[in-house]
């Protein structure tokens, strides 16, 4: 029994070298053919087994020759697009780097593309939303408050305007340990906790977040029962960044008075933020097996990365 090597479909996973490409590459590699995309970083040196069954290559995607040249190589069947600029308030001092990164690797994608049998899957943000309310379902129209939300919702939207069989997967606040890829709440909170360190976060900002490798399942699984249109995959508990600091000082053991709470308005950030973000996942909860996990199951299963 078992699939020969070569009846495996081949999946391009571009950001392969970011928070979540990192997480989502290993979930594929033992059921398809895996190219791991990435530019400034590498992969090489995982010690992950999983990962390093993809073949990497590097590619900056906001070159149209460059992802030409990559799609007429690799000719994969499936692309699940990962890359993109995250940094909410260099998009905003650099619009053109934004818009570039965040939908014009989608239009060169799928540009390169063109002609070819191909299942689109595009990872999104609730920051497409004002904040208003919280907890947007798939069908909101959006109404984003900066750059960085501006420009992925012009990645959605030629993903859209292409006509191309895809999935626009909406997560937020991706959380995972330090040493999986860049800095970010979970392990900015942990690190400065272990340090003594005080940790600053605002109480008036809200989302649901999510762990990596809990998205990278559920991504999977969307992949495996090709699902179309647009679905929000994040934690099924809504709070503050506060909330989430906090959860981590009680989780790991840390004195909670080391969280303070402050209002968004005094990190003097350059980019506005939608206060009441987050995403509404009851189509996720009926449509996909993977459970979303709370933070309590999520932190014990990052505990054992920490040691
Ligand atoms: N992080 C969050 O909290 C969050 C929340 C909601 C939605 N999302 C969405 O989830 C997706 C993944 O986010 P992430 O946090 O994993 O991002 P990330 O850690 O910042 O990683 C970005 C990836 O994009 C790649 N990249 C950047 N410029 C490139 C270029 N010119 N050519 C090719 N690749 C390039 C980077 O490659 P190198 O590192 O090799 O240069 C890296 O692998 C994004 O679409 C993001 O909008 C993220």
């Amino acid at each position: 029994m078992g699939s020969s090597t070569n009846s495996k479909k081949h999946i391009l996973i571009t950001g392969a070298s970011g928070l979540l490409g990192r997480r989502l590459v290993p979930v594929f590699t033992n059921d398809y053919n895996v190219t791991a995309v990435v530019f400034q970083n590498d992969l090489q040196e995982s010690a992950d087994e999983d990962i390093r069954r993809a073949r990497e290559k590097k590619c900056d995607l906001t070159d149209a020759r460059q992802v030409e040249q990559l799609l007429a190589e690799t000719d994969p069947s499936i692309i699940i697009n990962c890359a993109a600029t995250t940094d909410v308030d260099g998009c905003e001092s650099d619009p053109e780097m934004a818009y570039k990164l965040n939908c014009g690797i989608v239009e060169n994608l799928l540009n390169a593309a063109d002609n070819r049998e191909l299942y689109f899957v595009q990872i999104s943000t609730d920051y497409i939303f004002s904040g208003g309310e919280g907890q947007y379902a798939e069908d909101t129209t959006p109404n984003p408050l900066n750059v960085y939300g501006r420009t992925k919702l012009q990645g959605e939207e030629v993903v859209v305007g292409s006509g191309v069989d895809a999935l626009i997967i909406r997560t937020c606040a991706l959380y995972d340990c330090g040493h999986a890829g860049k800095t970010n709440l979970f392990s900015s909170t942990y690190d400065r906790l272990k340090h003594g360190e005080i940790v600053r976060v605002a109480s008036d900002l809200y989302c649901n977040p999510m762990w990596t490798v809990n998205l990278a399942d559920s991504i999977k699984e969307a992949v495996s029962l090709h699902l179309n249109g647009v679905i929000n995959i994040a934690g099924p508990e809504y709070i503050s960044r506060y909330d989430f600091s906090s959860a981590v000082a009680r989780h790991f053991g840390f004195p909670d008075y080391l969280v303070e709470a402050i209002k968004l308005s005094e990190l003097a950030r350059a980019a506005n933020r939608p206060l009441k973000a987050g995403l509404d996942i009851s189509l996720a909860l009926r449509t996909l097996s993977t459970r979303q996990l709370t933070l309590t199951e999520a932190f014990t299963r990052i505990e054992s990365e920490l040691v």
